[in-house]
């Protein structure tokens, strides 16, 4: 890609590099050396910058603490055995974002900012791209609303950053869901398909409250009646019902998931039935109960498959088949992991090598 952009980097005076254990890292806690920032000032992108990793001062009046005027993405680097950073579906992020911006009344992010804030980071913190199995550097862009002002209004003002952090698996063992059918994480008209921090902050309570209960999170249903399942946790959902891939179509209420999206790619490319259509929680349960359900997970970019051991509904547990027993959750999971490593081959041009 051409440079284009002026961005002015400062680098750290040492790396923290060596104080990381890459056999060992869990999921978020760790930061590269490096951030990438770029303001939204009179209606302009500008102050391109790289600096140390690190806080940031912010007005106490900031909207985004206040009123959630705040958008974010995640997507994840590999490195291939020449030293090459391989990163999978950027472009599909940026756009992603940017569909969440337009709800949220932010301002529309060129590519060029997206991608060479990212490239920039990544070529500097090249090292901090973990090559353990099941590890990544999870790259978080995000964007807030930064003016001085507590009135209810969009911003004018607005601040986009990249931090980038190694990261190994989300989940160490196959999740416990329960449908929940009192709450709600997003509505028909609502911000469900956008990445917006609000509609993680109101899915904590009853994921809490699913936690006290011995389950690792929930399957969402529609907030009408209850009687649709839609995602489950902060992944989308995806069944094998009798060898067919079904999984809940998107509409406003559903994010528009790349890994959802490539699963499905993978399942059509390899010849198998696929359905996006909505489920039932009733044709759910009884599928569980009659075992025409043979497998089920959630796909994100966090975890990219997370295998569902149980599904929990009115104080009943349904337990899933064994996990080596599932053939096309395994194979999806291995094929993926083999294109983003660059030891598959990238049939549908999904990797971005830089
Ligand atoms: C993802 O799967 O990428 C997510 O959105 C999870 C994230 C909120 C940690």
């Amino acid at each position: 890609m051409v440079e284009t952009l002026d961005i002015k980097i400062t680098k750290v005076a040492s790396s923290r590099l060596a104080q990381v254990d890459f056999n060992n890292i869990p999921f978020g806690k760790v930061y590269a050396d490096h951030m990438f920032i770029a303001d939204y000032r009179k209606g302009d992108w500008g102050h391109f910058r790289v600096v140390p990793y690190g806080h940031i001062q912010v007005s106490p009046a900031t909207p985004a603490l206040h009123y959630g005027q705040s958008i974010f993405e995640g997507l994840k680097a590999y490195k291939n055995d020449r030293n090459e950073a391989l990163v999978f579906r950027p472009l599909d992020n940026w756009k992603r974002m940017n569909i969440s911006a337009d709800r949220l009344c932010m301002p529309y992010l060129p590519e060029d900012i997206f991608m060479e804030g990212m490239e920039t980071l990544i070529r500097m913190d090249r090292n901090w791209i973990p090559t353990t199995l099941g590890s990544s550097l999870y790259i978080r862009p995000f964007m807030f609303s930064a003016e001085e002002y507590i009135g209810i209004r969009p911003s004018l003002d607005f601040t986009f950053m990249i931090i980038n952090s190694p990261v190994g698996p989300y989940y160490s063992t196959p999740v416990r869901v329960k449908i929940e059918t009192k709450y709600t994480r997003a509505i028909e008209g609502g911000t469900g398909f956008a990445k917006t921090g609000g509609n993680y902050a109101g899915s904590l309570y009853p994921a809490k409250l699913a936690q006290e209960q011995g389950y690792h999170q929930l399957i969402w249903t529609d907030g009408k009646e209850h009687k649709y399942v839609e995602e489950s946790g902060t992944m989308n959902l995806m069944f094998v019902m009798d060898d067919v891939v079904v999984t809940p179509e998107l509409g406003d209420t559903i994010l528009r998931g790349i890994t959802r999206d490539s699963v499905l790619a993978l399942a059509r490319q390899w010849g198998l039935k696929v359905e996006e259509r909505k489920v039932t929680v009733k044709e759910l349960v009884d599928g569980l109960k009659s075992g025409r359900v043979t497998e089920a997970f959630g796909a994100g970019t966090a975890a990219t498959i997370a295998h569902i051991e149980l599904i929990g509904y009115e104080g009943k547990n349904y337990f899933l088949p064994p996990v080596e027993t599932r053939r096309f959750s395994n194979r999806v999971l291995e094929e993926l992991d083999g294109i983003k490593h660059g030891t598959r081959p990238d049939t549908m041009g999904w990797i971005h090598t830089i």
